[in-house]
């Protein structure tokens, strides 16, 4: 067994899965890297192949040289500051386990606010949907707008499974990674993924109006790219980050093509930057096309989920 931080840091030298994690928490902890007990545990899960159990039952287990190098080259590439979960290529969400590239934004636990809202917005099932034995969401047809990893669209089609979802994303890139994931969770026949800005590809005259349109758009602005955490800056794509120079240039465009695509009764559910409601409340508050506008806060207290009804 590895009894110093040297010898674990030696690929060639024996180490079990105690000490090589006790290394990289100290390499990673060294160079403050947040999280730094989660990063060491999920690198080494993601090296051997096992989970987290396995781990904890396994402490004194022996590792190959070829395994602590390569865990040791992904401790050193998280402390250079690419994403954990780049590395890994996973991310969890809506209890759902997602691929994740640097071609897609990772999914973000308060984003899960998006789904909760528009859950609670559609109600639960109707009685004619019990008594009739038919799938929650039947007939529904719904919007992500921005789908990236597919996170929003997947989520609310496991959620709903009599429902039609229609991905946008402007990205080719982003979009193979969702099907991918639509694909992985047995939502791909329901998700219609389309490449192009916002919901213009949905524009035309045939479409049968929507249920409910949910976004989660590009909302940081390019004059604030600089205090963005580094490893935000370098490796999530820009066009999933920036709105615009001030980040809230998609929102007016979203919401007035939102008004034009949704039945009357339909439901918008919008992901709010952290300065974006005094910009975008007035844009559903002005005119007479939105009804019961409502404000969801997460759990740090910050305004996150803008939500209304189309009249
Ligand atoms: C903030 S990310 C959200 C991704 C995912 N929905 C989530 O919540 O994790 C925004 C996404 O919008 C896409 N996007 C940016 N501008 C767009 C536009 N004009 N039309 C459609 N999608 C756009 C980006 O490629 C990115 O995937």
């Amino acid at each position: 067994m590895v009894s110093s931080s040297s010898q674990a840091a030696d690929p060639g030298r024996a180490a079990d899965v105690r000490s090589a994690l006790r290394e990289a928490m100290r390499r990673l902890r060294a160079a403050a890297v947040p999280s730094h007990t989660l990063a060491a545990e999920l690198l080494l899960m993601h090296t051997l192949g096992r989970d987290r159990a396995w781990l904890y039952a396994h402490p004194e287990q022996p590792l190959q040289a070829a395994e602590l190098a390569a865990y040791f080259d992904l401790v050193e590439r998280r402390i250079a500051g690419v994403p954990t979960q780049y590395l890994t290529g996973r991310q969890e969400f809506w209890g759902l386990e997602l691929e994740v590239t640097p071609d897609v934004l990772i999914p973000r636990p308060e984003t899960e606010h998006v789904v909760e809202v528009a859950l609670e917005r559609l109600g639960p099932p109707t009685w004619e949907e019990e008594a009739a034995g038919l799938p929650r969401g039947h007939g529904l047809r719904i919007a992500d707008v921005g789908t990236g990893s597919g996170c929003l669209a997947i989520a609310l089609a496991c959620e709903l499974p009599g429902a039609q979802v229609f991905a946008t994303d402007i990205s080719a890139a982003a979009l193979a990674v969702a099907r991918r994931n639509a694909g992985r969770h047995g939502v791909a026949g329901r998700i219609h993924l389309v490449q192009g800005n916002l919901l213009d590809a949905l524009a035309g005259p045939p479409l049968r109006p929507l249920d409910l349109i949910v976004s989660n758009p590009p909302y940081v602005g390019r004059r604030e790219a600089d205090h963005l955490p580094l490893e935000v800056r370098a490796h999530e794509p820009p066009q999933a980050l920036f709105g615009g120079e001030s980040g809230q240039e998609l929102y007016a465009p979203l919401i007035a093509q939102a008004a034009r695509l949704l039945r009357s009764g339909g439901i918008l559910v919008m992901e709010l930057g952290y300065n974006a409601l005094l910009h975008v409340r007035p844009l559903l508050e002005t005119g007479q096309d939105w009804q019961q506008i409502r404000l969801t806060r997460d759990l740090a207290g910050i305004p996150r989920v803008l939500s209304a009804q189309r009249v």
